[in-house]
């Protein structure tokens, strides 16, 4: 399908640059319809809609047990990354002497803050450094993990330096020493080909607000099939029962991953990002990786042809979906954009963050290099 078909199904497309779907993705306009139908079906159907909501939410499932290659029954929806995560660490005793938790420096914050707030239960977080704030090598975690490690933690995009970490090698250096890993592929679903079957992981993480177009709300985690029955959740709830309708007395968890997703579900936001995810379906991430690469190869010449500092690997093969630029003045100008309607954002210690998916044009870089002259003038 031609660009122009493409743009013409996100409204904002219309009337703005939009470099800023590695934060926000471009809501599309099917979204609109799914919301009308949620609240239709809601309004006509009244209690008996759950009927309808349980297979929805298995729909979703699949849909992006799709995208990430995953079974559908492997993945659990909650509101938030950071929920999702605590439930993660809810099924470790992080009394035992295996209770260490190793975590990139340049993770996201809300990662490393539950890490923090379990030290009175014993976890162990082990910073493992960046030496230049803008690379993790696998190799860092690889000669960390020890017999007491519980847990790595791994971002597999950098938010902060779009550097990707080559999860595969620690995931199975991991799994030698007895670890488990959980990797937060927020930064990376939906714009960067993902295999998590292949990688093996014991957990995946991320949400749909990014390059999946599907708004805030709609959280995932992916529990590794064979690990699954083993875990018992500590935040639970009634709907993560295996027979929900039954309300027995005693704990006995559904089979699924629905395991983790607690009390009742957040359907709104479901069927809004059914539409991003739809969408990412229907064009693939496979096409859409070349695209985002055009589309970066044009920031990264626009950047370096003006002397600005790259704060992102240069390499395609280790780069994320945003190019990170950086110099004097940059932290001013992500409001002074916003009010041409240009789109990005600006992250401390990283500069602006800047980025293409498939529904962006060449010329959109263009446009914002220009601006940002104007405005350094
Ligand atoms: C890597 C990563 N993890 C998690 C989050 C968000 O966490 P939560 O879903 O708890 O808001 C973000 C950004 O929004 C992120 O970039």
């Amino acid at each position: 399908m031609a660009l122009e078909a493409h743009r013409a199904k996100f409204p904002i497309l219309a009337d703005s640059t939009y470099l800023v779907s590695h934060s926000m993705g471009a809501v599309p306009a099917k979204a609109a319809n799914y919301l009308h139908d949620y609240h239709a079906q809601w309004a006509h159907e009244g209690i008996a809609i759950w009927e309808r909501w349980m297979p929805f939410v298995e729909e979703c499932q699949g849909l992006l047990g799709r995208i990430l290659g995953a079974p559908g029954d492997s993945i659990a929806f909650h509101q938030n990354v950071s929920t999702l995560f605590v439930g993660v660490l809810s099924c470790f005793d992080w009394s035992a002497k295996r209770n260490k938790v190793l975590y990139p420096e340049l993770g996201f914050p809300t990662l490393k803050y539950n890490l923090q707030t379990h030290a009175a239960l014993g976890l162990r977080a082990i910073e493992i450094p960046s030496a230049d704030g803008i690379h993790q090598p696998a190799e860092t975690f690889i000669n960390a993990i020890d017999d007491e490690t519980a847990l790595v933690v791994l971002d597999h995009g950098i938010y902060r330096s779009s550097a990707l970490i080559d999860v595969k090698p620690i995931i199975a250096a991991a799994h030698q020493k007895g670890a488990k890993v959980i990797v937060d592929v927020y930064q990376t679903a939906g714009v960067i080909p993902l295999n998590i079957d292949d990688w093996g992981a014991d957990f995946v993480v991320g949400g749909s607000h990014k390059w999946l177009c599907g708004g805030p709300g709609a959280s995932f985690l992916h529990i590794h099939p064979d690990l699954l029955p083993s875990l018992h959740p500590k935040l639970f709830g009634w709907m993560a029962q295996a027979d929900i309708f039954r309300f027995a007395d005693k704990v006995d968890p559904a089979d699924s991953a629905r395991r983790f997703m607690t009390g009742s579900f957040g359907m709104p936001a479901l069927y809004a990002a059914r539409a991003g995810w739809e969408a990412i379906l229907d064009i693939g991430v496979h096409a859409i990786r070349p695209h985002n690469l055009l589309i970066a190869e044009r920031i990264l010449e626009a950047a370096q042809s003006r002397g600005f500092r790259v704060n992102s690997p240069l390499k395609h093969e280790l780069r994320g979906g945003q190019v990170c630029v950086d110099f004097e003045g940059a932290e001013r100008m992500e409001p002074l954009l916003q009010r041409r309607r240009i789109f990005l954002d600006h992250r401390p210690g990283c500069g602006l963050r800047i980025s293409g998916h498939f529904y962006s044009k060449p010329e959109e870089v263009d446009e914002l290099f220009e601006a940002l002259d104007e405005l350094r003038a």
